[in-house]
Formats: C-alpha cells, structure tokens, sequence
C-alpha cells in the first residue's frame, strides 16, 4: 500500500506520476505488452532481493522484462532446451553467443554456405580480435575433423544451408566436436519444429525469429536455446553489448509463434508439390529441395526432419538476364529478401544474402546469379503454380 500524500496533487503531479495498476482479480487471455524501460522497486531489501535472484521480478528491460521471458520460455521449449535468451535480431544472438564464448587466440569452425552476415560475423569482424577460422563441409563430419585445433572453441553450422538447402550431419559433426571440446552452435532459422539440434547432440541453438517463428515479417529479432548456465553467460553478455530484445517485438513474435505449426505444417505441404512442378520443368535448370529423391542429402533430411522438408525451394533460371525476366512476370510472388512470411516471396542470393561475397567463396558454396530462392508460404497451391509456371514460359 502505497502512503497517502500529504496534500491534495496539482494536476501537473497527477499527469505526470506513472499509472497505478487498475485493481483486477481477473487475468488477460491476451499477454499484455508491457514496454516498460525499468520497474518500480519497492524498498532497498527489494532491489538487493532482486539482483540476489531471492525474489522474481524486472528492473531494467536491457536485463530482461515480461514479454521476453514469456517468449523465452516458448522458443526453450520449442527447442527442447533448459533455457532461452530473446535478442534484438538473429544476427545480435549469433554476436551475443560468440562474444560470450570467444576470445583472442581461439579458432572457429564454420561450415560451407553460412548465411552472408554470418560468415562476415565470424570471419571477418572477430578475426578482427584475434579469432581465427577455418571452413568445413556440413554434409561431411570428417572434413570438421580435418580443421579442429587444440584452440578451436565453437563449431557453426545451419541446419539447412542456404540458398542450396544442403542438410547439415549434426550427430556426426557433433560427436566430432565434442571429442575435440568444441561448442556445437546450429543455427535452426530454416527449421523451426522440423529439427530439434539440441536432441542430436549441438551445444547450442540459434534463431533469426525474423523468419519463420515471427512469420509475418513485422518483427527483427532473434534467439539463443541452449542449458541454463550457457543462456545466462550469453544474457549477461547481450545485456553489455546492448543485444537483447524489445518488448514489443516480443509480443508480436509470441502471437505468430501461436500459428507456427499451422503455417508451418501447410508451407512445407505446398513447398513438396512446388518442388516437384519445379524440377519436371522444362525452363528450371536444377530444383534443389530436400523432400527430393534428387537432392544429394535427401537420405540424411528424412531421418533429420520431422514432419516436412521446409519451407524453402532455390531454382536454378541459368542466369541474371531469365532471373530479371521471372522477376517481371510475377503478378503477386514479391522478390523481398527474406523468408518465412506468411505470403510467398522470392530472393536472389548472388545480389542480396550473399552480396560482396568473393567469386572463390561463390564457387566453394554453388552460388551463381541464376539462383532464386522461394520462401513459399500460405496461399493455394494452385495460384501459386499457375503464377509460377506464367512468369516461366516469359523465359526465352
Ligand atoms: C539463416 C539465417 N540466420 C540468421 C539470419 C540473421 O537474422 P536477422 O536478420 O534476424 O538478424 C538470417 C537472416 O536472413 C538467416 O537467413
């Protein structure tokens, strides 16, 4: 109970004084939003209480608040990990997790195909510091083997590599790994629900909740999963570096997460039958899709996934000039680089995810101009293939 004041408030002191709390035995079904920068603290054993982890509560929302402990506790969950860390972008996890785990003289492993900022991440801003890197191939344990050092500390590697959708052997690469006392790092952005990393043997989860999980491209923000004693380390870190995530955003990312097995489930449905209009086609080159008997790691995806193949489809149109064209010809299919919306959007990697990248780094990962990726989303399978197989026969 808060103590009377001494005299009746100026209007200027009521307008200005923060709200009470409206006196309610009843509890939202909505989670509220709660986009407050700090907390009221009651008295000095309080904040002492707090910061000793004897009493619940927030202080300042850099260090965690409502809304991003809610959705924590989904994306821990999710994952099958003990605890999460909820960032302010896939790229903040991904930079929280390795500051928090690196330091000068360490060596990295990074698999082939990392998402553009990624790579730059790692092998460019920590070697920065004093971090050395080597490159290895996802698909085979033995060339991680290869590039381990007694220094090497954290092992990156996606579940499904992008644009080429190449599947990660995560029992393998881990049990290499950890032989050597490296962290195994997976960045699951392309397989929420379908792959759980934690299960075949990874250190650590990484999410871009951008894509998939806020799935409605209205949020940045991003996610580490990993055991209880990792996500606080990372925590205290992103806390320092600025890296954690806003309320808001939160919230936003907790009501898509509420339809994420729904969209999920109907993207990969319609992403299997694109796949197979896309490689009977005449005009595509080469279809790369993991629910594919063609695909090189089609064997591996069925024992690594569960319950589809993604939601993700790359095409090869032969190059720049039929990709422009295929771009024109679409009446509703947006080239938007990004993934996971609820509606279908294409990319072009060679401009967008892996822009700026060397012609050896192209060649080492199979990325040419002629590449588009589909993130395939909602719609009716039939409109999409009508609209696809339209902007197809405008290819010379
Ligand atoms: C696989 C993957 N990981 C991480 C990121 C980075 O996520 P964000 O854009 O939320 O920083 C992206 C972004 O495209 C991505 O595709």
């Amino acid at each position: 109970m808060q103590p009377r004041p001494p005299r009746e408030l100026d209007l200027a002191t009521l307008c200005a004084r923060p709200d009470e709390p409206a006196p309610s035995t009843t509890i939202p079904l909505a989670g509220p939003i709660e986009l407050s920068a700090v907390f009221r603290v009651a008295d000095l054993d309080h904040i002492d209480a707090l910061y000793e982890s004897r009493e619940p509560g927030f202080i300042y929302a850099r260090d965690g608040h409502p809304a991003g402990a809610r959705l924590a506790t989904k994306i821990a969950a999710l994952e099958a990990a003990e605890a999460a860390l909820i960032c302010s972008s896939g790229m903040a996890a991904e930079a929280a997790l390795m500051l928090s785990s690196l330091g000068q003289g360490d060596h990295v492993a990074l698999s082939d195909g990392l998402y553009g900022k990624t790579a730059a991440l790692a092998a460019r801003e920590f070697s920065r510091f004093g971090v050395e890197h080597s490159w290895f191939d996802p698909t085979q344990p033995e060339t991680l083997r290869e590039v381990l050092r007694p220094n090497t500390k954290l092992v990156f590697v996606e579940t499904i590599s992008n644009p080429l959708l190449r599947l990660a052997n995560l029992a393998g690469l881990s049990e290499v790994a950890r032989s050597a006392g490296a962290m195994v790092v997976v960045d699951n952005t392309f397989a929420p629900l379908l792959c759980r990393p934690l299960e075949w043997g990874a250190s650590a989860v990484v999410h871009s909740l951008t894509k998939l999980i806020g799935g409605h491209s209205d949020v940045t923000l991003g996610a580490v999963a990993g055991a209880r004693e990792l996500v606080a380390r990372v925590g205290a870190t992103a806390s320092t570096f600025g890296q954690t995530g806003a309320a808001f955003d939160c919230w936003l990312t907790s009501r898509g997460l509420a339809t994420l097995p729904l969209r999920s489930g109907r993207a990969c449905a319609t992403a299997m039958r694109l796949a197979e209009l896309l490689a009977a086609h005449p005009k595509v080159a080469a279809t790369h899709y993991p629910g594919l008997a063609s695909h090189p790691d089609h064997a591996l995806a069925t024992r690594l996934l569960q319950g589809g193949f993604g939601t993700i489809v790359t095409i090869d149109l032969g190059g720049r000039a039929e990709v422009d064209a295929f771009i024109r010809g679409l009446s509703g299919i947006v080239f938007a680089p990004s993934l996971g919306d609820v509606a279908t959007t294409l990319s072009h990697p060679s401009t967008t995810s892996h822009r700026g990248q060397s012609a050896e780094q192209w060649s080492r990962q199979g990325i040419h101009p002629g590449l588009v990726r589909l993130s395939v989303g909602l719609e009716a399978f039939e409109d999409l293939r009508a609209e696809l197989e339209h902007a197809l026969t405008l290819l010379s």
